[in-house]
Order: C-alpha cells, then structure tokens, then sequence
C-alpha cells in the first residue's frame, strides 16, 4: 500500500498511446474530472496546437505547455492526459506532486502512426513526409524520461477497456481508497 493518499492520476506517452481516451474512462470510473493538457493549453491560447506551433514556433508551445501543466498539476480528484512531449525534460516527472500516480501508456512507432491516421493535421510534429522515422526518433528520445512514470501499461494489442481496467487494478491494490470494480 502506498501511504500517501491519491490526489491525481497523470498519463504520459507518446501520441496516440491513448491519454485521452483511456483518461476519460478512468476519470469517469473514479467519478473524478478528466483535463486534456492539449485542451487546456488551447483554451489558453485560444488557437490550436497545431496553431500554436505554426505561427509561435515549439519553444513557445513548450514554455505555454509546462505552464499549463504545473496549474493542472496542482488539481485535485482529477486525471490528467499530458501532451506526449511534456515528460520529455529533465526533472519534469520528479517534479509531480506527491499523491500523483504517473503511467506510461507504451505504444509503438507503427501502431502510434496507425492511430493518429483518423486525426491527420492536429498533430503537427508527425505532420510530415518521413512520420515513421520522426516517430521512432521521438520515442527512442523520449523513452529514458518516459520510464520515470511510476507504472507503465503496454497499450500496443490492447483496447481502451483493457488498458482503463489494467491503471484501476493498479490504483486499487496501491490505494486503499480506490476499488477497482
Ligand atoms: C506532442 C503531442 C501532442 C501535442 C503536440 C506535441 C508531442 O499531444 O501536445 O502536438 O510532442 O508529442 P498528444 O500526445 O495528446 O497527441
């Protein structure tokens, strides 16, 4: 049993690993607030992200990113979805507030590519001709940070169910006040 009690949950992983939809249905099941990083940043913003990018540039997106990202953090009774370049800075999952229980959604180049087809055009950084190759550059980068996650699920042949029902029985056994059914 973790003795801290659980104040957030907080999915990390590459696009398309399945943040926000798996979010939705653990938040639902704990009954608590589901909040997208990417919604909050274009709520802030009051363009997309893809916007965002195109007429600011990255390092503007990043800087707005981790900004949106220390107010969500300090939330409470919610689920967060990061955006899938937030863990990857030095000290950034070292730096989550004690009651966060961090994933890993794992997921491969391919399947991740496969995935983010339906959502062509709202995802600037695979918005390219070589996508597979930015993709498997990307997470070889960004994995060694990825793995500072307290848990990681493999989400590559499981659906979104599968996926939601694995991060419950993980928060049910290590926290007393959360059931898994
Ligand atoms: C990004 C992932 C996106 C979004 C932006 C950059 C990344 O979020 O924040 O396009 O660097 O991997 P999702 O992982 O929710 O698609």
């Amino acid at each position: 049993m973790t003795p801290t009690a659980l104040d957030r949950v907080l999915l990390i992983g590459f696009m398309g690993s399945g943040k926000t939809s798996v979010g939705k249905r653990v938040a639902a099941r704990l009954g608590w607030r589901f909040i997208d990083f990417d919604d909050a940043i274009e709520a802030e913003a009051g363009i997309s992200v893809s916007e965002v990018f195109t007429s600011r540039g990255e390092q503007y997106f990043r800087a707005l990113e981790e900004r949106v990202a220390q107010r969500l953090l300090a939330e409470r009774h919610v689920v967060l979805a990061s955006g899938g370049g937030w863990a990857a800075a030095a000290g950034r999952l070292e730096g989550v507030p004690a009651g966060t229980a961090s994933f890993w959604l794992q997921v491969s180049a391919p399947e991740a590519l496969r995935r983010a087809s339906g959502a062509a055009g709202t995802r600037p950084l695979l918005a390219r001709p070589d996508a597979l190759e930015e993709a498997i550059r990307l997470i070889a980068w960004r994995a060694p940070y990825y793995k500072e996650a307290t848990w990681a699920v493999d989400t590559e042949r499981s659906s979104v169910d599968d996926v939601s029902a694995s991060v419950l029985e993980i928060l049910a056994l290590e926290y007393r006040e959360i059931r898994a059914e």
